[in-house]
């Protein structure tokens, strides 16, 4: 089974990027693959801090590792807050990126979207993202940039994003993304290819 982890990089509950994360997740299950997703909460973790981190990580922090840990593949949604993340998403990656050298996102495949009101999707926030992401030895997935411009009025009547050329963008990436997530990992051991873990399908 391959599992992937979602992280919004917004707390609001009418989040677009959150939106966009929920249609990530109707996408895989939908699809006939055996993929458990589980939603990466960060509103509990704490500020980043040293003292706290020597003393023996927060309980929010450990269970934030352990889910990244156990992760084949990582799909982050960013809104853009002045040309970058949001400061809880980096908070969250500044943690995960601890302790040196023992980073759960280590060689981690990690897919980028983001999505905004603005006409540009929140695409100026992808760099710094994965500035950040390559800095903490993730694998950045590979595929042509999803950003969702005027996400706010893309909505369906229940808050979901129903269209289908975002589905079809979002679609590509998971794609992208569970490639990413059973491809050979490094230092030679060795990931079950995609194809061992499909389910049967019967046509
Ligand atoms: C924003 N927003 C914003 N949008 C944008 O396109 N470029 C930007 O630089 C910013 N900057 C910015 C800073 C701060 C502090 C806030 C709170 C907001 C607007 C932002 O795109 C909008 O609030 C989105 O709806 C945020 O994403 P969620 O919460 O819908 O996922």
């Amino acid at each position: 089974m391959i599992k992937l982890v979602l992280i919004s990089g917004s707390l609001r509950r009418g989040s677009l990027n959150s939106a966009a994360l929920r249609a990530v997740r109707r996408i895989i299950e939908d699809m006939p693959v055996d993929v458990e997703v589980v939603s990466l909460p960060i509103g509990r973790i704490p500020f980043y801090d040293g003292d706290v981190e020597e003393a023996g990580m927060t309980a929010a922090v450990e269970a934030a590792r352990a889910l990244v840990a156990d992760a084949d593949a990582l799909v982050i949604s960013t809104p853009s807050y002045n040309g970058a993340v949001s400061g809880v998403l980096k908070n969250a990656l500044d943690w995960l990126s601890r302790p040196y050298g023992a980073s759960p996102l280590t060689d981690k495949a990690v897919a980028v979207l983001s999505a905004s009101p603005g006409g540009r999707g929140a695409v100026d926030a992808q760099p710094a993202l994965l500035t950040v992401l390559r800095t903490c030895g993730a694998f950045v997935v590979e595929h042509p940039p999803v950003a969702i411009g005027q996400a706010d009025q893309r909505l369906d009547r229940h808050g979901e994003m129903t269209d289908p050329e975002i589905l079809d963008a979002l679609r590509g990436l998971v794609g992208a993304t569970l490639t990413a997530a059973t491809r050979p990992a490094r230092g030679g051991g060795r990931r079950s290819p995609l194809s061992e873990r499909l389910r049967t399908v019967s046509v």
